[in-house]
């Protein structure tokens, strides 16, 4: 090329979910096997089978003209009356601040991305990854964030977020994914309520993703961003990606609160959708489904009965790893995942499957090899379980994140019997 056409910062880009992937199914044809995906949260690809009644709502959208035509920059107006209606709060926000985007994985690169390169956003670590790599490409840096504890079921800290707000000007706005992924926790109210003060002592604004506020377990509620937001300017995230097995419909949108309460805010929001304008809008199809599919009498049973399977699969996983002393866990309050704390984690190898992958392994590894990421390509190796290392969500505390979405009974207890045997071998 006649000029370099490398990005300096693009180091900084990275989405470890599907990054395993490629090795995976490198070691799939080495080794002759095939590989549990534990890595990514697509109930579909776990085995999930569509049901009946979403398939026919999506058949009888898709036979309509609408179907096929352009919506609004925004959205479709039916979706965004009805996220209004249910799922926000008419005192804080119009139909006109919802903006839909081609899944949520859009509309934080809008969001992060269209922020000067000087205003930060803190996030959480771990977090889930879209955010911290979209908020660290548009600083052009590595992210800012605070920890989640896990000593205190992966609760935000606090203390830090103040200290972090406080002593650094550049922090425009605070994001919490609540119910959490990769953690599984839901965050007490209280802890939300002294973030919501800390951005109003400092004068920042909120970014919740509430992408699995429907998906908690028995007993469980989600405290949500509009609920106690107050005055303060705010942007809730949501999707249908976690609510039906539908993720490939790429549908997500957010809900800008009290963005009349700031003339600053406002601009920022104006130049979000001018972007978005750019491509004219979103896909119509999963807009249209989508009053259609909230309000279908199948939906409400539907959701309860997978929330209670992944919490049926949460309560054995835990029961299983709660005898290996080299790991912990925290028990999951929602979403569909389950983080494995590895304590004093080693740098080892495993017996691989077949020579090939010995030696494709070993070209891999080095001494730069985060030792999280060792563990996971060497069970990948061993045992053909693809879990996602938990450094790869930004954290600096090693494990993994499994998934509790496997279908079939069996495989899920087969796959903890081989993550278990794993540990103990990688240990020893
Ligand atoms: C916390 C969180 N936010 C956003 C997303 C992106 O969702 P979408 O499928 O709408 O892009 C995910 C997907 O897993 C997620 O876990």
């Amino acid at each position: 090329m006649r000029q370099n056409i490398l990005r300096a910062d693009s180091v900084l880009l990275s989405y470890p979910i599907r990054e395993v992937v490629v090795i995976g199914k490198e070691l799939e044809k080495l080794g002759d096997f095939s590989m549990v995906w534990e890595n990514i949260g697509d109930p579909v690809a776990a085995g999930e089978k569509v049901p009946s009644w979403l398939q026919d709502i999506v058949q009888e959208q898709v036979a309509t003209d609408q179907s096929f035509a352009y919506t609004e920059t925004k959205g479709a107006i039916q979706a965004r009356e009805y996220v209004l209606e249910h799922f926000s709060d008419k005192k804080k926000c119009t139909v006109d601040d919802i903006l839909f985007f081609n899944g949520l994985g859009e509309a934080i690169n809008k969001i992060m991305g269209n922020l000067p390169k000087e205003a930060r956003v803190l996030v959480p670590s771990p977090t889930y990854p879209s955010h911290a790599t979209a908020e660290s490409m548009h600083a052009g840096c590595s992210f800012i964030s605070y920890e989640l504890d896990p000593n205190n079921d992966w609760e935000p800290n606090i203390e830090e977020i103040e200290n972090k707000v406080k002593f650094n000007d550049h922090v425009v706005a605070i994001l919490v994914i609540n119910p959490n992924n990769p953690t599984g926790s839901v965050y007490k109210r209280e802890t939300l309520e002294k973030i919501v003060a800390i951005a109003k002592k400092y004068d920042c604004f909120l970014i919740f993703d509430e992408i699995y506020h429907h998906m908690t377990f028995e007993g469980v509620k989600t405290t949500l961003l509009h609920e106690i937001i107050g005055d303060r300017p705010g942007i809730s995230m949501k999707g249908i990606s976690k609510d039906v097995p539908w993720p490939g419909s790429r549908c997500g949108w957010i809900e800008v609160y009290n963005s009349d309460k700031d003339e600053n805010f406002k601009g920022f929001i104006d130049i979000v959708l001018l972007t978005k304008m750019l491509e004219v809008c979103s896909t119509t199809l999963p807009q249209i489904v989508l009053p259609h599919l909230y309000e279908h009498p199948k939906f409400e049973p539907y959701l309860k009965a997978r929330a209670d399977k992944y919490q049926r699969r949460a309560d054995e996983a835990c029961a299983f790893f709660a005898d290996i002393p080299q790991v912990r866990v925290n028990k999951p309050k929602g979403v569909f995942y389950l983080v494995v704390e590895l304590l004093d984690l080693p740098m080892n190898t495993l017996e691989s499957v077949n020579k090939n992958v010995r030696l494709y392994l070993d070209d891999l590894e080095n001494n730069s090899t985060p030792a999280d990421f060792q563990f996971a390509y060497e069970l990948m190796g061993a045992e053909g379980v693809c879990v996602v290392p938990l450094t790869g969500f930004s954290s600096s505390v090693t494990g993994f994140r499994m998934t509790l979405l496997q279908e079939d009974d069996a495989v899920f207890t087969e796959t903890l019997n081989k993550i278990g045997r794993a540990i103990q071998a990688y240990y020893s």
